[in-house]
């Protein structure tokens, strides 16, 4: 059976040409990188840094270790952080920041992951007056469970001047940024120079198999390395995997995230051609959400799809995720739309 996997951009896999490379390594490509002698990594690290405007970057194994180590290298044990309610380290990252960092995590409320301003300033200054010790907020951009939507650079710019003002320090979760700069046609460093840590993934839909990257200050990255070693991440010949990268970070293949969003575009047309008691969003990026009415079990809905070869995920009791990456193109949403079409209107 024809399997259309839109569960997440996570599932890609390589590019032919990202095999080929690979196959083009030998001994004087990798090293020790807790040494610091991996030059793949090091090539690496240092054209992410270029890339997304910061002195310096960091491999790391995935979006959750980049986020962590972030979070720590800004951060002393019993301070606080201030994160959005929906977003991935609150809800997905299993309470690492709190369990490992030991962080305390507050939330603010959002539209469609930006906070509203006056909201956040009054927010802050309440915890600032408590207790504890705010020291960091994070914005994730593109944000996952709001649908793959943007945080546009003059928000991020006035998020900036706030924590400017309130001396903390600015953590983009950007696992998607180039998804949010490729749908914008604007260069990435315009949503990476407001915050003074990013995390963004390869391993999404820039279709590596492994790794992220974190970038900033040269001082915030050595830092980081610290911790990325205490929490088990030093990889020593990890070029091997890191060699991905590489490939992924060039600009034809950032460009090619486009068809991602256009595919994301005619499935969410497709699915409101249907007439069905349904909600879509607007899809800013690779992603599409479906909300079905309470009555609905969803899990229901996500069997039966699932039993006709399409792939989805639930975000929540009502929500139902489809994700476009590398591995799905214009005839597999064709496809999965005519799936779609004598599965869902037997739901309801
Ligand atoms: C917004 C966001 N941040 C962080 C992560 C974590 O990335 P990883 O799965 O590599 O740990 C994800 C993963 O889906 C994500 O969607």
């Amino acid at each position: 059976m024809k399997l259309v996997d839109l569960r997440s951009d996570t599932v890609t896999k390589p590019s032919k040409e990202m095999w080929d490379n690979l196959k083009s390594l030998d001994d004087s490509k990798i090293g020790d990188d807790v040494y610091g002698e991996d030059p793949t990594i090091n090539a690496l690290e240092e054209k992410a840094a270029h890339l997304i405007g910061k002195e310096a970057a960091l491999y790391v194994t995935s979006g959750t270790q980049g986020n962590l180590i972030s979070l720590m290298a800004h951060t002393n044990p019993h301070d606080s952080v201030l994160v959005e309610e929906l977003s991935h380290i609150y809800r997905n990252e299993i309470n690492s920041a709190t369990k490992i960092a030991q962080l305390e995590v507050k939330t603010y409320a959002s539209n469609k992951g930006a906070p509203d301003l006056d909201k956040l300033f009054n927010l802050i200054n309440k915890i600032q007056d408590s207790e504890s010790k705010l020291r960091v907020l994070c914005v994730e951009n593109t944000h996952n469970y709001h649908g793959g939507a943007i945080i546009r650079p003059h928000i991020l710019n006035t998020l900036h001047k706030l924590v400017e003002e309130k001396e903390l320090k600015f953590h983009l979760d950007g696992a998607r940024i180039f998804n949010a700069a490729v749908a914008t046609n604007t260069n990435v460093i315009e949503f990476s120079k407001y915050a003074d840590s990013i995390m963004f993934c390869l391993s999404k839909g820039l279709s590596c198999p492994v790794g992220s990257l974190v970038a900033g200050s040269s001082q915030f990255i050595s830092k980081a390395r610290k911790y990325r070693q205490m929490v088990g991440g030093g990889m020593r010949q990890a070029g091997i995997i890191a060699s991905f990268g590489l490939l992924a970070l060039d600009d034809n293949w950032i460009q090619r995230l486009k068809e991602d969003h256009k595919n994301a575009k005619s499935l969410a047309k497709g699915l409101e051609a249907m007439e069905l008691p349904i909600q879509l969003n607007v899809p800013e990026t690779n992603m599409v959400i479906m909300t079905l009415p309470e009555a609905i079990r969803i899990g229901k809905v996500i069997r039966r799809l699932g039993k006709e070869g399409i792939l989805a995920l639930p975000i929540d009791s009502t929500r139902i995720r489809f994700v476009t990456h590398f591995g799905i193109n214009r005839d597999d949403i064709k496809y999965a739309l005519k799936k779609m079409e004598i599965v869902l209107p037997s739901v309801f």
